[in-house]
């Protein structure tokens, strides 16, 4: 019985397992979509840094999980390596803003919407 008791929570414990690392994106994704215009119109350094630091944070998380879109290895390789060069950029232009060249940051940050574009139409 008890041995029995163990196999069940291990396979209970694998499906937790199983449906986590199959959670999507799309709640990232519609978050994406505020905090990306709220840094392109940041008006001030603070505003445009804050809005930086909530879009890598949503890049970082996305990275991490496979969205339901891509079925394979190869697919879901290629979508991290679009979240890096998305958090790429993302850290050029928080730079730029650092420095307090808050144009050049906006700037830079319009690249990510060109990112965007290139990665969903390969991999949305
Ligand atoms: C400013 C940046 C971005 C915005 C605003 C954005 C926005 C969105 C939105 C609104 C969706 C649809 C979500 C839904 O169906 O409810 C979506 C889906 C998706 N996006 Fe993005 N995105 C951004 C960047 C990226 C990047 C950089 C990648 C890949 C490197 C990416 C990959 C995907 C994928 C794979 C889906 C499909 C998810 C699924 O169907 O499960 N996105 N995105």
């Amino acid at each position: 019985m008890n041995k029995l008791k163990q196999l069940l929570s291990v396979a209970i414990i694998g499906l937790a397992v199983a449906t986590v690392s199959n959670a999507n994106v799309r709640a990232e994704m519609n978050q994406m979509k505020g905090v990306a215009s709220a840094l392109t119109n940041a008006n001030d350094v603070a505003t445009f840094q804050k809005a930086a630091k909530e879009l890598r944070d949503l890049a970082v998380q996305s990275a991490e999980k496979k969205p339901s879109s891509i079925d394979n290895d190869a697919d879901f390789k290629g979508y991290q390596e679009g979240m890096k060069e998305f958090i790429a950029v993302i850290d050029e232009a928080d730079k730029l803003a650092q420095e307090g060249n808050l144009d050049a940051a906006k700037t830079t940050a319009k690249r990510l919407f060109d990112i965007r574009n290139e990665y969903h139409k390969k991999y949305k």
